[in-house]
C-alpha cells in the first residue's frame, strides 16, 4: 500500500478576520490542515465548525510563541493588519506590520518554514506612503523582500478596498446613511476599485499551490473603479433612502477626521485614513488576471447583502391595522 501524504499545514496570521475567514474556509476546501492564532479563542469560535482548522490562544508578538506556531507548518500566511493604532505617532503601525512581519521572518528561518505569503496593501510606500499604514506596510514589503533571502519564498498582495458581506467598508457607510438625513465627508473623489473578498482568497490559494509566483507581487482590484461619492451613491439606492451627501472642504475634512481621531471611541476614522486616501486606491496592473482569476464586480454582489431600508410607514399602516 502506498503511505498516505501528510496533510499541508498552513498557519495563518490573521485568519480570523474578514479576509482570514473566507480564505481560511477555502484552504480547508482545499485540503489544507489550517493553523489559526488568536488573542481571543472565545470570540472567535465559529471557525472550528470549519474541519481542520485548530484555533489557538496565542500571542504572535512573543518570538517563541510563534515558533510553537509555525513548527510543523509547510506555508505561513500574514494578514495581520490594523486600519488605527491606539495612539497618533505610529508606533502601534509599526508594532502590528513591521515588527511582527520582522519576527514572521525569524520563526520560519527558526523553524525551517520556507514559504510565506504575506498581504499589504495598494499603494504601500516605505518612504514615500502618505499614513503610518501605507508606510509601514511598506517597510514590511521591504523586511521581506531583503530578509527572506534564498530560504523564504514570498509571495506579496497588495489589495485595493475589500468588499463581501461581512466587510467593514459598505457595511459602515451603510451604517452611516442609516443613521442620519445628512453625511458630512472629506474625500468624496477619492478613487477606488473594489474587490471581493473571495477573489482575494482565491489569489492567495492560488498562490500557495503555485510556486511560479514566489518573488512576485501583486496588485489586486476589482473590475471597476468608483470615486468614493459614487460608492455612498450606490450604497443609498440600494438601502432606497434619500440622504444628503455633503462634501467637507479640505481643512473641515482634516477637523472631521481629527474629532474622530482624538474624541470617539474606538476611531470610526481617523486623519491617517484620510492621508491614506490622498492616493487612488486603483492598481497600475492586473493582478488578479495574471493568477487567471476573473474579478466580481461590487455592483452585482453588493446587492445581495445590503438589505433596503424597511418602509417605516407602510411597517405603521400595517401595525395600526392590526390594532383596529
Ligand atoms: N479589508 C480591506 O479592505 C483591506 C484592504 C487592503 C489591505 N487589507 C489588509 O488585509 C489584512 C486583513 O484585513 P481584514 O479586513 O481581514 O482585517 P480584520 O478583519 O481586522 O482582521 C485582522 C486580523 O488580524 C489580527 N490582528 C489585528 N490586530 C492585531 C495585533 N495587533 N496583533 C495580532 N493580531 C492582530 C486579528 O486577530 P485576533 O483579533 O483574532 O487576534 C484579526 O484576525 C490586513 O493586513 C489589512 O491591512 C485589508
Amino acid at each position: 500500500m502506498a503511505a498516505r501524504q501528510a496533510t499541508p499545514t498552513v498557519c495563518v496570521l490573521g485568519g480570523t478576520g474578514f479576509v482570514g475567514r473566507s480564505l481560511s474556509s477555502l484552504l480547508v476546501r482545499r485540503g489544507y490542515a489550517v493553523r489559526i492564532p488568536t488573542r481571543n479563542r472565545q470570540r472567535n469560535r465559529r471557525l472550528l465548525v470549519l474541519p481542520g482548522v485548530d484555533l489557538r490562544q496565542a500571542n504572535v508578538h512573543d518570538e517563541a510563541e510563534l515558533e510553537e506556531l509555525l513548527r510543523g507548518c509547510d506555508a505561513a500566511i500574514n494578514l495581520v493588519g490594523i486600519l488605527n493604532e491606539k495612539g497618533h505617532d505610529g508606533s502601534g503601525f509599526r508594532a502590528a506590520h513591521v515588527d511582527l512581519v520582522e519576527k514572521l521572518i525569524g520563526a520560519c528561518q527558526e523553524t525551517g518554514v520556507t514559504r510565506l505569503i504575506h498581504m499589504s496593501a495598494l499603494k504601500a510606500n516605505h518612504n514615500r506612503g502618505p499614513s503610518h499604514y501605507l508606510r509601514t506596510k511598506g517597510q514590511a514589503e521591504r523586511l521581506i523582500e531583503t530578509l527572506c533571502g534564498d530560504e523564504i519564498h514570498y509571495t506579496i498582495f497588495q489589495p485595493s478596498v475589500i468588499f463581501g458581506s461581512e466587510d467593514s467598508f459598505i457595511n459602515r457607510f451603510a451604517g452611516l446613511l442609516r443613521l442620519s438625513p445628512i453625511l458630512p465627508l472629506a474625500r468624496l473623489d477619492a478613487r477606488f476599485a473594489p474587490v471581493h473578498v473571495d477573489d482575494v482568497a482565491l489569489a492567495f490559494a492560488t498562490a500557495l499551490a503555485d510556486s511560479d509566483t514566489c518573488g512576485n507581487t501583486y496588485e489586486l482590484c476589482g473590475p471597476d473603479i468608483y470615486s468614493l461619492r459614487e460608492i455612498i451613491d450606490f450604497v443609498r439606492r440600494e438601502l432606497g433612502i434619500r440622504r444628503l451627501v455633503v462634501p467637507m472642504p479640505g481643512v473641515l475634512g482634516r477637523l472631521q477626521a481629527t474629532i474622530a481621531d482624538y474624541l470617539i471611541p474606538g476611531k470610526p476614522f481617523s486623519l491617517d485614513n484620510l492621508r491614506s486616501m490622498s492616493v487612488a486606491n486603483v492598481c497600475s496592473n492586473g493582478g488578479l488576471k495574471q493568477l487567471g482569476i476573473t474579478p466580481r464586480p461590487m455592483h452585482q454582489i453588493v446587492r445581495g447583502y445590503l438589505k433596503p431600508e424597511p418602509d417605516r410607514l407602510a411597517i405603521l399602516r400595517r401595525s395600526n391595522r392590526r390594532r383596529d
